[in-house]
C-alpha cells in the first residue's frame, strides 16, 4: 500500500507536470527532478508561506540571499571538510554502495554478498573556480544554507541594527552527494533549503529552543498536515551533528516511515566561534545596556522546500467518492492542499467553445488574474475539468455558460464542498477574496 501511494504520487506528479525525471530524454539524472509549470507554483507558495511566517510577519528576523559558492575556509572552519561524512559500505559481491546506518549486519541488502568495513564518505560536491583545475583553486557546492548566515552575521546585525535575540533566514540551493538518494524528492543531491538562525544570549537557548520547535510543529499543522502525521522526535546522542549539543527532528509520516521534515537544532556558540577564530573577525555581539561583548548562542531551524512540499502533496491526496452530473457516484481523486498551497487558486471554465461565449469567459479570467494565479480551460466535458482541476487542488472552479450572458453572473464551485453559489461577475474578487 505504502510502496502504491509513493508511485501514485509520483505518477500524478508527472502526468500533471508537477515534477518529472531532469534530462529525462537521456534517461534522467538519479535523484535530479524538474518542477514542472504546477510544480514551481506549488514549491513556490511552500517558500512564500515559510518566509511570510518567518520573516515578513515578524519583527525579530531578516532576510538573507548569500551565495552558493563560497571561500573553502568556511568549510574548513565549520567542520564539515573534516566531519560532515556518512558511513559508506561497499558489497564485495554486487559492488553496490550503501549507508553503513541503513543496512543491518555485513550482509548486502541486494545480493547477500558480504559488505566491506564502513568508510567515511564526505559529502560535499567540489568543484573548480575559473579555468584551472588544481587544489588551489577548489570549491564546493554548498552542503546547508546556514553558513552564508554565520560568515555574514555582523554585516547583517550592523545594517539592520537588530538586537539580539534577532533571526537571519535564508532560502536557497543546498547540495549533497548522498550515498542513497531515494523516495522521490525526499532525499536528493540538489534541493532547497529554508533555514533561520536565531541569534540568542548565551544561557537563554534551551528556552528559545523549545518556543521554536512548537512555532514550527504549528506551522505544519497551519497549512493542513493532518496532525496524528506530524511528531516531534529527539536525537539520540550518537546522531547528533557535529556543530549541534541538542537536536529535535519534526518528523511526517510518509508511506515509507515516520521521516524528518525539519531540523531544530541547538547550535551554541559553534559556528560563530570557530569563524571568529579563523578568520580573526570580530564577530561578537556589543550589548549596549549591559556595555557586554559576547559570542550569541545560535537556535536554528532548517527544513527543506522539497520535502515539505512532498509531505503536503502525499497528506492532501484523496480519492473519494462523489455524484457526477447525473447523479451517479463516481470516484474522484482529489489534493485537499490548504488554499495558500495551491498552484492554481481559480479556473475559469467556459460551458461550451462556442464562439460567443469566449470573450464573456476571457473577461471573467482578465479580472481574477491579476489577484490570483488562475487557470482558462474550454477542453472537454465540464464534469471532466472539474476532476482535472480537483486533481490538482484548485480551491475554486468559475464557469460561464450561456446564461452569464445575460445575467452577467457565474457558477463557483467549491473543491472540497463541491457545493455551488451562483454569483454576479462584478462580486467575483470579493466572493473569492473572503475564502482564499
Ligand atoms: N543547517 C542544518 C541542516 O542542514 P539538516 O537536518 O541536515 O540540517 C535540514 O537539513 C533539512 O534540509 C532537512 O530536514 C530536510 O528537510 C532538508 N534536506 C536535507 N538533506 C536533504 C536531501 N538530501 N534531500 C532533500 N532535502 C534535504
Amino acid at each position: 500500500m505504502a510502496t502504491d501511494l509513493m508511485e501514485t504520487i509520483t505518477s500524478l506528479a508527472k502526468r500533471r507536470g508537477i515534477v518529472f525525471p531532469s534530462s529525462e530524454i537521456y534517461g534522467g539524472l538519479r535523484s535530479c527532478w524538474d518542477y514542472g509549470p504546477l510544480g514551481v507554483e506549488l514549491k513556490r507558495n511552500v517558500k512564500d508561506a515559510w518566509w511570510r511566517s518567518m520573516v515578513q510577519e515578524r519583527a525579530d528576523i531578516v532576510g538573507l540571499d548569500s551565495s552558493i559558492l563560497m571561500s573553502p575556509k568556511v568549510w574548513e572552519t565549520s567542520g564539515h571538510v573534516q566531519g560532515f561524512t556518512d558511513p559508506l559500505v561497499e558489497c564485495k559481491e554486487c559492488r553496490r554502495r550503501f549507508r553503513a546506518d541503513h543496512t543491518k549486519g555485513t550482509e548486502c541488502p541486494e545480493c547477500g554478498g558480504e559488505l566491506s568495513e564502513p568508510r567515511r564518505f564526505n559529502l560535499m560536491f567540489k568543484t573548480h573556480m575559473g579555468p584551472v583545475e588544481d587544489d588551489a583553486h577548489q570549491v564546493y557546492l554548498r552542503p546547508e544554507t546556514a553558513q552564508g548566515i554565520y560568515v555574514d552575521f555582523a554585516t547583517v546585525q550592523a545594517s539592520s541594527r537588530k538586537k539580539v535575540p534577532f533571526g537571519i533566514a535564508q532560502i536557497g540551493k543546498s547540495f549533497r552527494n548522498e550515498i542513497t538518494p531515494g523516495n522521490f524528492t525526499f532525499r536528493t543531491r540538489e534541493f532547497e533549503q529554508m533555514e533561520m538562525q536565531f541569534f540568542v544570549e548565551p544561557g537563554t537557548e534551551d528556552e528559545h529552543l523549545r518556543h521554536w520547535l512548537e512555532l514550527r510543529h504549528q506551522w505544519c499543522l497551519d497549512l493542513g498536515l493532518r496532525p496524528e502525521k506530524v511528531r516531534i522526535r529527539e536525537h539520540e546522542p550518537d546522531e547528533l551533528a557535529h556543530y549541534a549539543k541538542e537536536a529535535h527532528d519534526i518528523e511526517y509520516e510518509f508511506p515509507f516511515g515516520w521521516s524528518e521534515l525539519e531540523g531544530i537544532h541547538n547550535r551554541t556558540d559553534f559556528d560563530l566561534r570557530a569563524h571568529m577564530e579563523a578568520s580573526g573577525e570580530d564577530l561578537r555581539y556589543f550589548d549596549q545596556e549591559n556595555d557586554n561583548h559576547f559570542v550569541p548562542f545560535v537556535v536554528e531551524t532548517a527544513a527543506g522546500a522539497d520535502r515539505a512540499m512532498l509531505a503536503f502533496l502525499v497528506d492532501a491526496y484523496r480519492v473519494e467518492e462523489a455524484p457526477n452530473a447525473k447523479g451517479e457516484l463516481e470516484k474522484r481523486t482529489v489534493l485537499r492542499l490548504h488554499k495558500d498551497l495551491a498552484p492554481i487558486k481559480v479556473a475559469v471554465l467556459p460551458l461550451s467553445r462556442k464562439e460567443t461565449l469566449t470573450p464573456e469567459a476571457r473577461r471573467v479570467f482578465d479580472l481574477l488574474k491579476t489577484r490570483w494565479m488562475c487557470d482558462y480551460d474550454d477542453a472537454g466535458s465540464i464534469g471532466r475539468r472539474y476532476r482535472r482541476q480537483d486533481e490538482v487542488g484548485t480551491p475554486y472552479c468559475v464557469t460561464v455558460d450561456f446564461d452569464s450572458l445575460d445575467d452577467h453572473a457565474v457558477t463557483v464551485r467549491d473543491r472540497d464542498s463541491m457545493a455551488q453559489d451562483r454569483i454576479p461577475i462584478d462580486d467575483a474578487v470579493a466572493y473569492l477574496e473572503e475564502r482564499l
